[in-house]
């Protein structure tokens, strides 16, 4: 069954960006630092959907090997999407990718368009993400909807590529979540160069 897959690089502190993140700054001041990783090894792993190619360690291309063998479709938010630059109309993964927001992007609203803009929820988004996935997973790119996801009980899967660094300030990938405690399993513990790779499934 499809499942529901976050991934994002997070610094020891809960960050996934510094601040004043935009467009112009796209990982914020000293974000930068979180995706070191994606060139501190030898062996190289192309990005589906895109012509990026990173050099990690062999333990690290193994495993986001694996995982992204397993997605089809994503789910990001607007401010991502902006941030992202629409990565240039090839979102990574390759596959159908589903814009949360509540402005669409008129310039992407076109015959053969990779995005799909959904106004009317984080719900109805993966929903969407999950029928365009044809039984594949669905990875939730960007923090918000993360966390919406988290509070709406959608969420099966948290990746996290854990950097040692402390950023002390950005976006924090769960200021938002409420006070209820939500208890997860770790599923998967990696070390690789830069990263270590922490799965959890979040137990319903
Ligand atoms: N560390 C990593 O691995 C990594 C990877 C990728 C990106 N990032 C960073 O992550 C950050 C992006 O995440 P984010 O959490 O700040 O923003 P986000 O989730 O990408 O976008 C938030 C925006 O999406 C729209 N939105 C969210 N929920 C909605 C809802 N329920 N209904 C309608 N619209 C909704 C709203 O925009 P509108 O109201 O304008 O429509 C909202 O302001 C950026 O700093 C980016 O650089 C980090």
């Amino acid at each position: 069954m499809s499942k529901v897959v976050f991934g994002n690089s997070m610094s020891l502190d809960g960050f996934v960006a510094g601040p004043n993140d935009g467009p112009e700054n796209g990982l914020g001041d000293g974000g930068m630092r979180l995706f070191d990783w994606y060139s501190s090894g030898d062996t190289p792993l192309p990005l589906p959907g895109t012509n990026m190619v990173f050099h990690i360690s062999r333990a690290s291309a193994e495993l986001l090997q694996e995982e992204w063998s397993k997605l089809g479709a994503m789910v990001a938010g607007r401010r991502m999407f902006d941030i992202a630059h629409a990565w240039g109309g090839n979102p990574p993964g390759g596959g159908p990718c589903f814009i949360v927001t509540h402005h669409p992007a008129q310039e992407w609203v076109t015959e053969g368009s990779p995005f799909t803009f959904v106004t009317d929820g984080v719900e109805s988004a993966i929903r969407q993400a999950k029928e365009a996935a044809g039984g594949k997973d669905v990875s939730v790119a960007s923090a918000s909807i993360a966390q919406q996801c988290l509070q709406l009980g959608l969420l099966d899967k948290i990746h996290i590529d854990l950097v040692p660094v402390l950023l002390g300030g950005g976006v924090g990938l769960f200021d938002h979540l409420g006070i209820t405690p939500i208890d997860l399993e770790v599923t998967r513990v990696v070390e690789g160069l830069g990263v270590t790779h922490l799965t959890y499934r979040v137990i319903k």
